[in-house]
């Protein structure tokens, strides 16, 4: 399964989904560039925001409360925002398409 990263320039890369992972491990593992991931998977640093595909907003739902704590903080947050450490990704989610937002907080 692969899953896409669309950088705020445009820019896409692909990256394949191993269950068992976070998005953002997904990213970090393929040096995604714009996610960061500096807490490590705690829902504390904001740097590991994607903008999910509305159309993909249902399947990989909306963000959790310790999620909604970094999001609100955030100016480039989008009603699709999520924290990619908060998803846990599956098989199901190939062809998912997240955009980054144009700053990593
Ligand atoms: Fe820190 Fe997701 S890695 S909030």
């Amino acid at each position: 399964a692969m899953v896409s990263f669309v950088s705020h320039d445009g820019e896409t890369h692909t990256a394949s989904l191993d269950e068992g992972q976070s998005l953002m491990q997904v990213a970090t593992n393929n040096a995604v560039p714009g996610v960061d991931g500096d807490c490590g998977g705690e829902a504390a640093c904001g740097t590991c925001h994607v903008i999910v595909d509305p159309q993909w907003s249902e399947r990989v739902g909306l963000s959790g409360p310790d999620e909604e704590q970094m999001l609100a903080m955030n100016p480039e947050r989008e009603p699709t925002s999520r924290l990619s450490c908060q998803m846990a990704v599956c098989d199901a989610w190939d062809g998912l398409t997240v955009r980054l937002p144009e700053f990593q907080m």
